[in-house]
């Protein structure tokens, strides 16, 4: 039951902050198709940020609930998906997208992402109570981890539309 390539949903990764769900919507937009954020789907299931969902049940239950829906968003054909910058540390999450999607790194470089800690820290449990340089170690630890994918986008300097438009005609 191998799901042809033109009907294969698109998955992007990345690091928290990136973009994924912003240019994922405009991606989706531009292709007149659905878009999932894996992490609302977790939310709405919970009915609460991802925060609160760390503080109470903790991160090993949060991965495996992730686990879960990813498993069953890649199932689904022609979807435009964002999964949380943590997803990919699941050999498992990484391989059944590999299979199943089209997997699209978004790629930022740590001088232009830095700036946009501020913006991130109260809603990212992961990067709270962490320095700056823990903060950077751990955006390097995960560079690693993303580099199975189908696809690079290097969007610095990039507005949301033009990173938008660069993956719609990567498809073409
Ligand atoms: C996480 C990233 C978040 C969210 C959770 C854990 C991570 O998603 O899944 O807070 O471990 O990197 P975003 O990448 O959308 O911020």
């Amino acid at each position: 039951n191998e799901i042809p390539i033109r009907q294969k949903s698109i998955v992007l990764i990345g690091f928290m902050g990136v973009g994924k769900t912003s240019i994922g919507k405009s991606v989706a937009a531009k292709l007149y198709r659905d878009f999932i954020d894996a992490d609302q789907v977790i939310e709405d299931i919970f009915k609460m940020p991802t925060t609160d969902i760390f503080k109470t049940y903790g991160e090993p239950f949060f991965r495996k609930k992730e686990k879960e829906i990813i498993h069953g968003l890649c199932e689904q054909k022609l979807k435009i998906i964002s999964l949380g910058g943590g997803a990919f540390l699941q050999e498992d999450i990484r391989s059944i997208c590999l299979e199943k999607c089209i997997v699209f790194y978004l790629d930022l470089s740590w001088d232009s992402w830095k700036d946009r800690i501020s913006l991130l820290i109260d809603s990212r449990p992961v990067l709270q109570g962490k320095s700056l340089a823990e903060i950077k170690q751990l955006f390097h630890e995960r560079k690693v981890i993303y580099q199975t994918h189908h696809s690079t986008v290097q969007t610095d300097f990039l507005m949301i539309e033009e990173v938008a438009d660069y993956i719609v005609k990567a498809l073409k």
